[in-house]
């Protein structure tokens, strides 16, 4: 159902409620998502991107209740992965001549997904389009926030800024607005999409944050493709979020990360947590073992740390597989300005903790030392020297 934004734009998108799983599995949505589109009516009708595949009946059957779609003169996919141009092809059918604006790089993702050649309009920043009224749709190239092909889009007279997935949220809503909702849900999924999505990219927002500063456009809201959207005071406060996140952000926490075959990596875990306390009793310090902990969470959780020790015992003369996993995810997220040690018990010969620094170094993670292991189970004194060793590692990422 649509639902009015402000004078003539409204939103057209779906809201899926039911949704746990996101990119396939990569991505938990433990609160749903929400695939964004908008619709201009001034004299000209632009659609502003699509919904995902499954809800493209749904998409079109709710967006004819709201408009003749034969009378849209333009379709703006400001980025082509299939939760935004997902209805493209229902779309099409009905409007096949109708242009669709999109980046260069659009075009190619849209014909990789589709294999279509539809009418398309490609543009780059400082291209308009008059919609009429005096407004125009002004597009701006948003290339790796988060894909090649991204762009934002800027409604004149209006002052809305259609971001795609930057500033988005995954979490179903049908009340639009961030000040609507629960704001402790909010800021948590806000940080867990910047790290899981954005953050490799911290670089490019930086500097399209900058970018869009020096165009001096006024900017009353920010209309996401996922989640809440933002208006009021809390533009810049979204906007602020997003500068600070993707300059090496860090805060006083320190996360232990691990997993376990019989116990004993699970207790140099809890030890360590504890040495950490004794010597700065204010760090946050969260213990997660990688098995058993949602991989985005602890992403998110290591995102927000200062350090992060890694544990694993020896198995096959390597890490488990869940903590290789969990490196795999950190050299891809890319996260700027973290300390780190290896940690983690062994019976045989110990090539765990070893192999684990390398791959930290080698993914850009500061490895302070180089870490502890114990052989067998922890016993009176193993325990004493993973305390110690918390406690000196504290005073070694300051
Ligand atoms: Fe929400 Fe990159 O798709």
């Amino acid at each position: 159902m649509a639902r009015l934004i402000k004078n003539n734009v409204q939103w057209v998108g779906k809201v899926d409620w039911e949704l746990r799983m996101f990119h396939g599995n990569e991505l938990s949505t433990h609160y749903g998502s929400n695939y964004n589109a908008y619709l201009v009516q001034e004299q000209k009708t632009v659609l502003i991107d699509t919904v995902w595949k499954p809800f493209a009946a749904e998409f079109i059957r709710e967006l004819s209740n709201t408009i003749d779609i034969k009378k849209i003169d333009a379709v703006v996919i400001q980025h082509a992965e299939i939760d935004h141009s997902g209805a493209l092809e229902e779309l099409m059918a009905i409007i096949p001549n109708v242009p669709i604006y999109c980046t260069p790089n659009g075009v190619k993702s849209i014909k990789g997904h589709f294999h279509k050649d539809w009418n398309f309009k490609t543009v780059r920043t400082g291209d308009v389009l008059d919609v009429g009224n005096g407004k125009q749709l002004k597009f701006i190239e948003a290339a790796m926030l988060h894909w090649p092909d991204t762009m934002f889009t800027y409604l004149t007279g209006d002052n809305i800024l259609f971001s795609n997935d930057a500033f988005g949220q995954h979490m179903a809503t049908d009340l639009v607005w961030a000040d609507c909702v629960d704001p402790c849900i909010l800021w948590e999924e806000d940080m867990k999409y910047y790290a899981n999505i954005i953050a490799p990219w911290g670089k490019s927002v930086d500097a399209k944050i900058k970018e869009i500063t020096a165009m001096n456009l006024p900017i009353d809201m920010i209309l996401t493709s996922h989640g809440a959207c933002w208006r009021g005071a809390d533009v810049l406060k979204a906007i602020t979020k997003y500068a600070a996140w993707a300059n090496a952000y860090k805060e006083n926490r320190i996360a232990i990360v691990y997993d376990t075959i019989w116990g004993g990596t699970r207790i140099m875990a809890d030890e360590i947590a504890k040495g950490i306390r004794l010597a700065d009793p204010l760090v946050v310090v969260n213990v997660m073992n990688l098995s058993l902990s949602d991989k985005n969470d602890v992403a998110t959780e290591v995102f927000r740390c200062k350090a992060v020790l890694v544990g694993s015992p020896s198995h096959n003369k390597c890490a488990l597989s869940s903590v290789g996993a969990f490196l795999e995810e950190m050299r891809g997220l890319a996260f700027k300005g973290k300390k780190t040690a290896a940690f983690g018990c062994y019976g045989w010969s110990g090539e765990a903790q070893k192999r684990l620094n390398n791959t930290l170094a080698e993914i850009g993670f500061e490895v302070v030392d180089e870490g502890i292991t114990n052989l067998w189970e922890p016993d009176d004194a193993a325990i004493a020297k993973c305390q110690a060793y918390g406690q000196a590692f504290v005073g070694k990422i300051k």
